[in-house]
């Protein structure tokens, strides 16, 4: 009986540390040990529109040199004006994780996000892209008339054509291939089709169909989203 007694202040004992680790993260906030890493586990590099919210979270892992998970250290999130944050910061969760919501800017391009611990000696810097209105337009024209060939996966609504292509199209985020092409050269292959520039006629002309207008809005929403990003200077040092 006694002993019984015993064990449940134990018990109750334990239950209560337990309780009071789970309630106090503010003074008791994880130490983050040197050499701990801070790695994206989803949500970069993501296309929304200017101001708007991302589709996906934004989730960052912190592990310690071991690779460990570090639950319970204190992460805050900052970027470019205008960029919001829901949460701005809190503590990773029991798998070293946190997760936040993510809103575009008011202007167009691409933005960063640092992820950082509280004393600023781990960081993660992730890229977004936000659109701005031509851009949106080319993102929609791309979906309707260039993505079934120029995407390499099929979604429910649209099966991929790219397997069926010999030569293949490449994806309009290749920035390897893109960036070789100058405004001019986009212009005159999107007009009148792989032939322009000696390319093949399985590329077809879109001059028919689409306005000079709706040409640069797509030529300006490859430039947007293409990876390593566009630059006038990457393009003159490649033709080079
Ligand atoms: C029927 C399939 C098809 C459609 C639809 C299509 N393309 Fe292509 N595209 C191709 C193929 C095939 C090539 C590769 C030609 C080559 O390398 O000789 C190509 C190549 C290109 C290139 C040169 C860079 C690259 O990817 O190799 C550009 C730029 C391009 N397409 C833009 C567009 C745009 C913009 C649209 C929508 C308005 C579009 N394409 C729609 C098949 C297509």
């Amino acid at each position: 009986m006694k002993e019984r007694a015993i064990l449940l202040v134990l018990l109750l004992g334990m239950s209560a540390c337990a309780k009071r680790a789970v309630d106090a993260p503010a003074s008791g906030a994880a130490a983050v040990p040197s050499g701990a890493v801070l790695t994206e586990v989803s949500g970069g590099k993501q296309v929304t529109r200017i101001g708007a919210l991302l589709d996906q979270p934004v989730v960052v892992q912190l592990n310690d040199a071991q690779g460990t998970a570090i639950p319970g250290a204190v992460l805050s999130l900052s970027g470019a004006q205008g960029v919001k944050f829901d949460p701005a910061s809190g503590p990773t969760d029991a798998t070293g994780q946190f997760t936040t919501l993510v809103s575009a800017p008011g202007t167009s391009g691409r933005f960063q996000l640092l992820a950082s611990t509280t004393d600023g000696k781990v960081q993660l810097k992730v890229e977004q892209v936000a659109l701005g209105y031509e851009q949106l337009l080319g993102r929609q024209l791309s979906n309707q008339y260039c993505v079934r060939c120029h995407d390499p996966e099929s979604t429910p609504e649209r099966v991929s054509n790219m397997d069926n292509l010999d030569p293949k199209p490449h994806a309009f985020t290749e920035g390897d291939t893109y960036n070789k092409f100058s405004d001019a050269d986009l212009t005159a292959i999107i007009g009148h089709g792989g032939p322009a520039l000696n390319k093949a006629s399985s590329m077809p002309p879109f001059g028919f169909t689409l306005s000079p207008s709706e040409i640069q809005a797509l030529t300006s929403y490859i430039r947007a989203i293409s990876d390593p990003p566009y630059s006038d200077t990457t393009r003159v040092y490649a033709s080079k």
